[in-house]
């Protein structure tokens, strides 16, 4: 039997180990060497590289595609998409999504992983339509997590919503490693049964169950698995892509992948390991149980403790793991992935900081509750509602059914400033309108290498930023 090898390093190996910050320049020389290992898929692009790849690097993200697709002719390559969101953090109107998404297969990507926060599947329609259209390969994303709402038979409805727009494949999305071994047989045994389409499981290794996981998935008919080269793995990431061959090759399974390529490429992430150490928090690269009764993602789980530390108030740490499945479970149960991981984490953060619950409430809660980002997976209970909103009431529709098209009118404002309004201009500047003008303007620079984080001396007031507003906090000192 066949296992497909997904190989994540060049996405989520480093969004999820060194804050999104890989720079074009340390991903480029690998990737011919990278090409002839035999791997079926390389994710190199969507998720969080686009925004950290021109705020922070001062780096085009077109242009890295371009540059990458240039370089990969043997593996195919993909890309996380967040549905209406695309690679930001709110919903896009339709125009903008069908442009991005039709770009983006222009300059050659092969696979289209799109998925919905809330698993919301009307926010998948029109993204996964474009990319139909364009002939491109489509991973409907199933985002795992757990709760009384989330069923076997709750999931196998999603896949089935997604074979009815015709997707692919199906990607398993664990964010947050929360996908035990039992259930990732049972739940990928009922989807091949009940769907049929290939499957790809994604598990991050958070908990440390992750390995154990896709092999559980493999032995109950998985098409594919998702890995992250040894370097960039563990922790917060995937199971390492050798080790994984190595087990499944020796028990039977042809990964079609070459270990002393491979190895040649390891060493190659080593040494960017090392060069970006900076930026690895020690905390996300051990295994952390908590995830299990705390259910919270990598990223987020890194946020929280890197907001905490600044504030000197990280002993405030374990009433925020406390208040984070509260405050879930209140807003509906949404799985915890961007941007819904973000809301409930500075909720939670606010809910303890300021000494009472929901005593400061950020935009973007108002908006989970009022629908803006579509439906939550349990219903939100009214006296939530009510403390949340006041009077105003929720939508029921699709929440990009509310937005008027925004391309022509991006791009008259760029053509105003006297900025060259190319497609992939206006798509940058439309989705982060601040920094994507600043960086069109040429207002940007690449950030300098941290050295080693020091979280130390801070103390006093602080300050939530979240997209675009800032909350201030005010934190006894420890
Ligand atoms: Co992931």
């Amino acid at each position: 039997m066949n296992v497909k090898i997904v190989d994540l390093t060049l996405r989520d190996g480093h969004q999820s180990l060194l804050a999104t910050r890989m720079r074009t320049r340390d991903i480029l020389p690998i990737l011919e060497t990278f090409d002839q290992v035999g791997i079926h898929c390389f994710e190199v692009w969507g998720g969080a590289t686009f925004d950290a790849c021109h705020r922070f690097l001062n780096e085009n993200p077109w242009e890295r595609l371009r540059e990458i697709r240039k370089r990969v002719k043997n593996s195919l390559i993909s890309m996380l998409l967040r549905g209406q969101n695309l690679v930001g953090y709110k919903h896009y109107p339709d125009d903008i999504v069908e442009k991005f998404v039709q770009k983006t297969a222009e300059y050659g990507l092969d696979v289209f992983r799109i998925f919905d926060a809330l698993n919301d599947v009307r926010n998948l329609v029109t993204s996964i339509k474009t990319a139909k259209k364009c002939g491109a390969h489509v991973q409907g994303t199933i985002c795992y997590t757990i709760s009384p709402v989330h069923t076997v038979e709750k999931y196998v409805e999603i896949a089935n919503e997604l074979a009815e727009l015709e997707v692919d494949s199906i990607c398993l999305k664990d964010m947050a490693g929360l996908l035990s071994p039992k259930v990732a047989y049972e739940l990928v045994k009922t989807l091949k049964k009940e769907v049929g389409l290939p499957i790809d499981v994604h598990s991050h290794y958070t908990s440390g169950m992750a390995s154990m996981s896709l092999l559980k998935a493999v032995e109950a008919g998985a098409d594919m698995i998702d890995t992250c080269m040894s370097p960039l793995s563990m922790g917060t990431s995937h199971p390492p892509t050798e080790s994984m061959v190595y087990a499944l090759e020796e028990l039977g399974y042809k990964t079609g992948v070459d270990m002393d390529v491979l190895l040649e490429v390891r060493e190659y992430f080593m040494k960017v390991r090392e060069k970006y150490a900076g930026y690895l928090n020690p905390i996300s690269t051990i295994p952390d149980a908590n995830v299990l009764v705390y259910q919270i993602p990598g990223g987020m789980f890194s946020n929280l403790i890197a907001q905490l530390k600044e504030q000197n108030a990280l002993d405030k740490l374990p009433e925020v793991l406390k208040e984070v499945p509260k405050v879930r479970e209140e807003l509906g149960y949404v799985p915890l992935v961007t941007p819904t991981s973000q809301i409930v984490g500075v909720q939670a953060v606010l809910n303890v900081l300021t000494g009472g619950r929901y005593k400061v409430i950020p935009k973007e809660t108002k908006d989970l509750v009022k629908g803006m980002y579509g439906r939550t997976p349990a219903p939100i209970k009214e006296e939530i509602i009510k403390k949340v909103l006041g009077d105003e009431k929720p939508i029921d529709c699709r929440p990009a059914d509310l937005l008027e098209p925004e391309f022509e009118k991006r791009k008259k404002e760029l053509e105003k400033m006297g900025i060259e309004a190319s497609d992939e201009n206006v798509l940058l500047y439309a989705l982060f309108p601040q920094t994507g003008l600043q960086f069109l303007k040429g207002e940007l620079s690449e950030e300098p290498f941290p050295a080693a984080i020091n979280f130390e001396d801070v103390e006093g007031e602080f300050e939530v930023e979240f997209e675009g507003s800032v909350y201030s906090v005010k934190v006894k000192p420890v």
